[in-house]
């Protein structure tokens, strides 16, 4: 694993800045009639006109600019002509790359009106990724990660998605290490200033188990019970963490 430099971290910034800009815009972007192709296009013309490039494009041969994974799909949904309904909820996952550097960040949309016991899910799951957030600083553990994200995502009724996890990140979308959403405090590598991690939990309102589809790509939810994500690209800073997926 790495220790990036100031100006790494600087230039991540600039990418992440691009991801931002792009989910705002997204935000705005989506509604109901929508298909998930015309969504990828999108992401593909606000980040390449702002400099970037949406790297998940090819990456392993990925056919889209951005995952973009509706309801019970939990990630790497592949852009399609599928419509956005009223009572969806979307999961937006993409990188930008710019000078070499890496950024990624997911958020989890609603669709018009989501049911209560939905939107409050997605509300938890974002609330869970800050509070894997607030542990970050130098001397820190990987553990003390997924053990505060675990906690917060079950005292909230929803199960953790084990097997992905967040990683690492620079000049390649994914590093060393893996950031694993559930774990035991004082346990795993030590955190240092220069790391820079994305960290991302999937919280499920069912099961945690998932399977994946026969298009290779998207997984979903093993009992078809929705799914949330939300991510973030940070830096661990000399006394905690600077997120550079942001304004
Ligand atoms: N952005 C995803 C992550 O959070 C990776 C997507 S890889 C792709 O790690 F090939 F599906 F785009
Ligand atoms: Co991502
Ligand atoms: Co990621």
């Amino acid at each position: 694993m790495t220790i990036k430099s100031p100006r790494e971290i600087k230039l991540m910034k600039e990418a992440g800045h691009i991801n931002f800009l792009a989910h705002q815009e997204m935000e705005k972007y989506m509604k109901p009639g929508i298909t998930t192709k015309e969504i990828d296009k999108h992401i593909y013309d606000f980040v390449t006109n702002l400099g970037g490039y949406p790297s998940c494009l090819g990456y392993e041969g990925f056919p889209g600019s951005a995952c973009i994974s509706i309801n019970d799909e939990v990630v790497h949904g592949i852009p399609s002509s599928r419509k956005l309904k009223n009572g969806d909820i979307v999961k937006l996952d993409f990188t930008v790359r710019k000078a070499g550097y890496e950024s990624d960040m997911t958020r989890t949309y609603l669709i018009g009106e989501v049911k209560p016991r939905i939107k409050q899910m997605v509300l938890d799951t974002e609330a869970a990724l800050y509070e894997g957030l607030k542990v970050l600083k130098p001397g820190a553990r990987i553990g003390d990660i997924g053990h505060a994200i675990s906690t917060y995502a079950h005292e909230h009724g929803l199960s953790v998605v084990e097997a992905l996890v967040g990683h690492g990140i620079g000049t390649d979308m994914h590093e060393d290490p893996e950031v694993p959403n559930f774990g035991e405090k004082d346990t795993g590598i030590v955190l240092k200033e220069g790391m820079v991690l994305a960290i991302e939990p999937m919280l499920n309102l069912g099961t945690k188990e998932v399977v994946m589809l026969d298009d290779g790509w998207t997984i979903v939810t093993e009992d078809g019970s929705p799914s949330a994500h939300f991510e973030h690209t940070v830096a661990i800073t000399k006394d905690g963490y600077e997120i550079l997926t942001g304004e």
